[in-house]
């Protein structure tokens, strides 16, 4: 799970990264210089009538060195060999004022833009899509920013927003930029969505911004639109930037440990389906006693046939349970407090349905339609069945095309983190 950068425990790792300003005299120490080398003019030799016109510095870190990829073989049983996490870089402060690049700005959000807005900016409310596909035709926007109010119907109009500017070909839009305020879950989706319509149109670069304070949004969405290298920003309390980089994780020893109690219950969501079974088969292993499987249909034979050795070892039992139903899970529960099962200490949430598509393809009912059963599954399963002395929770992400989905579970999960 990717971190929580506000965390600033002991996972915080947030480190300054300073631009030194380029210096036409170079000064370096001869034993130290590699074989590259760069073309420096310099005041005082350029006076001088025999002095050549440039002169060749040696500088130590330009190595002539090619590296040849490793072809040693990834050891699959050391994880400090392919897992990484976020780490969240601060850039050098960009002022409070957004900078004003060339192009026409345009602000939208589903609220009444409250903000002062420097020239060249305009902020406009928009409530549906028809109102939105002419607010983008009103002008050649080159650059545009949403702001999320917090609320699911944010993803909705992003995805609006995205395959209109997808859809026309002629739009002069190269950047858009959707600002979310610390905190939200419910338009964490975004993120997700942010991320697919990166893959699907590279030539459009799609931002992300979570802001913590309001007074430096401006500033910060104007950062944004300046570093179009960059793809994902978190505006902290006062106002500066970070970017997120990769590297390798660190605390892996802590996050293998597994290992489960007789006198506890184990819930697996879409305990039916194929990683359901999985997960089913590693519960039993590591020695959990009590297992209910959630899934809205009943007991298929298939199933059934591979649960027989298992039985062997541990209760087992299907629980027909739609997820996405608060009722059923408040089912769920009532059913192990009549069958006097021990304390559920663990779920594994894998309940999902595919809902795949483009962008053009999606449609917010589409959409919703995994979420129900990945998001609000997630709420119940945590509401009714997590308790103070819970053990773990695993959220099972769906696949990259409804990245929104796994950008809400991300949000809640890091929430939930610092609860439990
Ligand atoms: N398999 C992979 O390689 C892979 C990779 C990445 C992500 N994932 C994600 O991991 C999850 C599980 O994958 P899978 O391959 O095991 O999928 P699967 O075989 O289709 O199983 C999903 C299970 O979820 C149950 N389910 C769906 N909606 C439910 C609801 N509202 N309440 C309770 N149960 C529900 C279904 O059973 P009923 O229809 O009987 O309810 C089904 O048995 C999916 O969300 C998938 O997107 C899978």
């Amino acid at each position: 799970m990717l971190m929580s950068w506000w965390n600033l425990g002991k996972k915080s790792h947030t480190r300054e990264t300073t631009t030194k300003v380029a210096n036409s005299n170079f000064e370096v120490d001869a034993s130290e210089a590699g074989s590259g080398f760069v073309s420096s003019t310099n005041s005082q030799e350029s006076s001088s009538a025999n002095a050549p016109l440039f002169r060749s510095v040696s500088l130590p870190w330009n190595k002539s060195v090619i590296t040849e990829p490793s072809t040693k073989p990834v050891d699959k049983n050391d994880l400090t060999e392919s897992l990484f996490e976020t780490e969240w870089v601060s850039l050098p402060s960009g002022g409070s004022e957004p900078s004003l690049g060339l192009g026409s700005y345009l602000i939208i959000s589903r609220d009444a833009i409250n903000l002062e807005l420097p020239q060249g900016w305009q902020g406009i409310q928009v409530s549906d899509k028809k109102e939105l596909e002419a607010i983008l035709t009103q002008k050649a926007w080159t650059h545009v920013a949403m702001l999320s109010t917090g609320h699911e119907e944010d993803v909705k109009l992003a995805l609006w927003l995205l395959q209109a500017v997808g859809r026309n070909t002629d739009s002069r839009i190269k950047q858009i930029c959707f600002a979310t305020k610390f905190g939200s879950t419910d338009d964490a989706g975004l993120w997700g969505l942010s991320r697919t319509f990166r893959l699907e149109y590279p030539e459009i670069r799609t931002q992300c911004l979570e802001y913590k304070n309001t007074q430096y949004l401006l500033s910060a969405i104007g950062q944004c639109f300046e570093r179009s290298e960059e793809d994902e920003f978190l505006s902290d309390q006062n106002g500066k930037i970070h970017v997120s980089r990769l590297r390798r994780c660190t605390d892996i020893e802590s996050s293998t440990k597994l290992s489960l109690r007789g006198d506890a219950s184990y819930i697996i969501s879409g305990g039916q389906g194929a990683l359901g079974l999985v997960a089913v088969d590693l519960l039993v292993r590591r020695g959990a006693k009590y297992i209910v499987l959630l899934s809205r249909s009943s007991m298929k034979p298939e199933v059934e046939d591979k649960l027989i050795n298992l039985r062997k070892h541990a209760n087992i039992e299907l629980l027909s349970c739609d997820v996405s139903q608060e009722v059923d899970v408040l089912y769920a529960k009532a059913w192990l407090e009549r069958k006097k099962w021990p304390a559920v200490r663990g779920i594994v949430h894998t309940a999902g349905v595919l809902s795949d598509g483009t962008i053009q393809n999606q449609s917010s009912e589409k959409l919703q339609v995994s979420y129900s059963a990945k998001v609000n599954g997630a709420r119940y399963l945590h509401t009714h069945l997590c308790h103070q002395t819970f053990y773990f929770y695993f959220l099972l992400p769906l696949q990259p095309s409804v990245l929104r989905d796994r950008e809400t579970m991300q949000q809640l999960m890091q929430h939930w983190t610092h609860w439990h």
